[in-house]
């Protein structure tokens, strides 16, 4: 038996493609290259393309977030100190579980909607402010930046932030997609599709590591520290954040898409300069060090290392990163949910036992 799954198929999906090898991510025919442009309206219509009745084109689909974040700002009222003392993730998921667990294109707003708003909401409420209420009229992600600081954003950190969440908007078999198609399987409704693959997905080894991508920045402080900080933590065993992948044995193509986008914010001054040539520095030492200490196991830069300084520069403290990655994501995990229920057999795998038999009876 393969540990992990590893090369274990367990679904077909016309969704996405990821190829490892060559370092390609495939939605729905497209390459994320021609798609990193475009806003998450567009990839939501061609995600949930036939996998709910009358689909509407990219502007329906606006207006349907548009509606599903206005009707969970009303969720927004039952913040109470405990969950503002949990972290962001913990508390968005408390929240996702209250709305209703239905099937439908209705639902599948409300959770897009929710997640849109409930994420900025927490945010204030940690810092002491209020929510900020959304607006219809603009579009998903300079809403959710208008949510978070108050303020409307330049058209360049709004188009940063969409092509952040169409760049992780969908990725194969994940563990946090596997788990919301187990789910969707047992025909629980789409919210526990939604609420169990937040779950998978907050853990460090999928959707946690772009935090502690930061706080390794942090610590090592300036690019002449990059090389005997990334060697001590390497020696006390330590994995580096943002590096290596299951699937892919060269880079992540979703790691250039977002740095490009870092780069464009770079040139209109929306990023500390120092910070973005100290995350190259980093970046070119790790690889150069896990190349000579790991010679036979490609690890290459991953989503996650980029993601870190974009949404760091638009604003988002760091432990909230994986609730905004789930932004993006609840697109996909419901979209599979749907192409599950729709071919649908009950997801149930064997296990070995390889504990003690019962003694027989003397
Ligand atoms: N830093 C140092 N060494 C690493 C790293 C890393 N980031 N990743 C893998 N390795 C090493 C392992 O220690 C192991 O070495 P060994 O054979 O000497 O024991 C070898 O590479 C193979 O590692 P596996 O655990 O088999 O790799 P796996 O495919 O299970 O792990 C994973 C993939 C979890 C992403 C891993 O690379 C990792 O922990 N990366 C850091 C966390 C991270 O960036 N997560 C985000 C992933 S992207 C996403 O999910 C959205």
């Amino acid at each position: 038996m393969e540990s992990g799954l590893e090369d274990v198929v367990a679904a077909e999906t016309v969704l996405s493609d990821v190829d490892g090898k060559r370092g390609e991510l495939i939605i729905r025919g497209f390459s994320l290259d021609e798609l990193a442009g475009r806003r998450f309206e567009d990839v939501v219509a061609l995600l949930f393309g036939g996998f709910f009745d009358a689909v509407p084109d990219a502007d329906g689909i606006a207006r349907g977030l548009a509606a599903g974040r206005q009707r969970a700002f009303a969720e927004t009222a039952a913040i109470d100190d405990r969950l503002v003392n949990l972290p962001t993730t913990d508390a968005v998921r408390v929240l996702l579980a209250r709305l209703p667990d239905a099937d439908d294109l209705d639902a599948a707003f409300a959770l897009l909607g929710a997640a849109a708003v409930l994420t900025p909401a927490i945010i204030r409420r940690k810092a002491g402010l209020a929510p900020v209420a959304p607006r219809p009229e603009l579009g998903h992600s300079t809403d959710i930046l208008s949510m978070l600081t108050g303020g409307v954003p330049s058209a360049v950190a709004a188009g940063a932030l969409d092509t952040y969440l169409v760049t992780v908007a969908d990725h194969g078999l994940n563990a946090s997609t596997f788990t919301a198609r187990v789910v969707a399987s047992t025909r629980a409704g789409l919210g526990s599709s939604v609420v169990a693959a937040l779950s998978a997905l907050k853990g460090p080894l999928h959707g946690g590591a772009p935090g502690p991508v930061l706080d390794m920045l942090d610590g090592i402080g300036t690019p002449e520290n990059a090389v005997a900080w990334i060697e001590a933590a390497l020696d006390r065993g330590d994995r580096l954040m943002g590096f290596g992948h299951r699937i892919y044995r060269v880079r992540d193509p979703r790691a250039d898409a977002l740095k490009a986008a870092v780069r464009r914010m770079a040139a209109e001054g929306d990023i500390d300069p120092t910070r973005f040539a100290l995350a190259e520095s980093v970046e070119a030492a790790a690889l150069a060090i896990l190349t000579r200490r790991k010679p036979d196991r490609p690890l290459d830069v991953n989503v996650e290392f980029y993601t870190a300084l974009l949404l760091e520069a638009l604003g988002f403290p760091r432990e909230a990163f994986t609730a905004v990655f789930a932004m993006g994501r609840t697109a996909g995990w419901i979209a599979h949910a749907r192409e599950q229920a729709q071919t649908n057999r009950l997801i149930r795998p064997q296990s070995i036992y390889v504990g003690p038999r019962p003694r027989a009876a003397a």
